[in-house]
């Protein structure tokens, strides 16, 4: 072919990729939000997706999966430490993350981000038709935008960002700030999750370059004249809402939500922490609250039980690493100090669990606790809400997650007051069912009207709008 109409670029393929006993390459679709998010778009456009199978040094073919020409970028061993653990991971998600964790600075690290970044930008160039769209994604691929364009002047970019474009005051302590912001620039629009994000990025435009902007469009202009306009606006994420509710109502996962309770010993109050087990969740902060509510005896141990679900992420980092080690004393001493024989009030499982099982956790569980420090939207109260078409269920929110934007029906906490937090869940675990209903209600009118489907569409629908430099002369 002469190439795809649409190219999505992001750091993971749609799938996992990894060797089977006998050396063949075998793939298992990857969770993630973005694959559901874009499966419907890939799957009514002649599409191409560039991303990463997830293993080190693997090299191989394009493959099509359900429609969708499946483009793997490879990284060695060390582009995985450098650019991945390191660039991505090390410093641009804890800098972003209102440096919740240190960023760490190294030079090698950000050559292998732009190595990385060239990589992915020869590999779209090398699949986009001309004049085609482009949609790059996320912080591991900031400066792929403009590597693109000055390869491909004929495409028009759109990049989304996934997690928070932080304050100026923060951005500004990275080293490379002048060539990722104009990395992001490459792009016709650049998305964000909140307006807020928006706003940060344009204000950086402002400080860190000499361009022009008006509201939320800077102007590029060569020997004075105008050559392009770059636009940032918010698109919050959603996810595929009507899909899981219609999985949370089928008879397998409401039986196996009542299992679940049966087998925790039918608690009067079940608990629900669902995340990564990363430091931007709040996760310690959360498990505090609730040891400090069971040593108050606000909360009773024999009857209530928190199941704390923290799927492995990122596990050869070392701030990941020294997260697990907290996690699991805290949970350790509060076991100890609470439990009894047959009883733990905290069930930790470092582990993740089909969408199946997770549907019939966020069934069983009477309170949601998502309490990060800060997320750029946070899916997994999304998923709670779509699965409670009964109605039922509270769900404790931080103010710093996009969701919170959006989550009115929320009970809102910042994670940083332990005493707020505990008032929050408590008042979450005795909510009268009137209200709660209410709540829960004015919740599910939000998820399930509008969708990830609407997402990519608004974004797109923007995107394709652009005037490109084609039929711009
Ligand atoms: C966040 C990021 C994604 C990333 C995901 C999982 O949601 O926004 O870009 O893919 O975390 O992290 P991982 O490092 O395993 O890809």
């Amino acid at each position: 072919s002469d190439g795809y109409d649409l190219v999505v670029v992001a750091n993971r393929l749609p799938v996992d990729v990894s060797l089977d006993d006998h050396g063949e390459p075998t793939w298992s679709r990857s969770p993630g939000g973005l694959v559901t998010a874009l499966a419907p778009v890939m799957a009514s456009a002649d599409g191409a997706w560039v991303g990463w199978g997830g293993s080190p040094d693997l090299t191989l073919e394009p493959f099509e999966v359900d429609g969708t020409q499946l483009v793997p970028v490879e990284l060695s061993a060390q582009d995985v430490a450098r650019f991945y653990e390191g660039f991505a991971n090390d410093t641009l998600w804890p800098l972003y993350h209102d440096v919740i964790a240190q960023p760490a600075f190294h030079r090698v690290w950000w050559e292998a981000y732009q190595r990385v970044n060239r990589r992915f930008a020869e590999a779209a160039a090398g699949q986009a038709a001309r004049g085609a769209t482009v949609w790059v994604h996320d912080y591991q691929l900031q400066l792929v935008p403009k590597m693109l364009r000055e390869l491909r002047p004929d495409l028009r970019i759109g990049y989304f960002h996934h997690i928070p474009f932080p304050p100026l005051e923060i951005f500004a302590q990275l080293p490379w700030r002048k060539q990722v912001v104009e990395g992001l620039l490459g792009a016709d629009l650049v998305g964000f999750q909140r307006g807020g994000d928006a706003a940060n990025f344009v204000r950086v435009v402002r400080r860190l370059t000499d361009l022009t902007t008006r509201g939320q469009v800077v102007t590029l202009t060569s020997h004075g004249k105008v050559e392009r306009h770059v636009r940032a606006a918010a698109f919050p994420i959603s996810i595929d809402s009507g899909a899981f509710d219609e999985l949370a109502r089928t008879p397998e996962v409401q039986a196996r939500a009542r299992e679940i309770r049966r087998e925790l010993g039918d608690p009067t109050t079940l608990l629900l922490g669902v995340d990564r087990l990363d430091y931007t969740k709040g996760i310690r902060h959360r498990i505090k609250a609730y040891g400090e509510l069971l040593e108050d005896q606000r909360l009773s141990p024999s009857t209530t039980t928190l199941v704390q679900v923290a799927s492995p992420s990122r596990e050869n980092v070392g701030a990941y690493a020294q997260l697990r080690d907290d996690v699991e004393l805290l949970v350790g001493r509060i076991n100890g100090d609470h439990g009894q024989v047959g009883h733990a009030p905290v069930q930790y499982l470092h582990q993740s669990f089909p969408m199946e099982e997770m549907a019939a956790l966020y069934l069983a569980a009477d309170v949601m606790l998502v309490t990060a420090l800060r997320d750029g939207m946070n899916l997994v109260a999304k998923e709670y809400v779509a699965a409670r078409s009964d109605d039922r269920g509270a769900l404790v929110l931080s103010e710093f997650t996009g969701a919170a934007d959006e989550l009115t029906g929320a009970v809102l906490v910042n994670p940083h007051d332990i005493e707020g937090m505990k008032d929050a869940i408590t008042y979450a675990v005795h909510m009268d069912g009137r209200e709660s209903r209410k709540r829960m209600r004015r919740l599910r009118r939000r998820v399930l009207g509008h969708d990830v489907a609407a997402w990519s569409r608004e974004f797109l629908g923007v995107l394709t709008s652009v005037p490109t430099r084609e039929n711009h002369v």
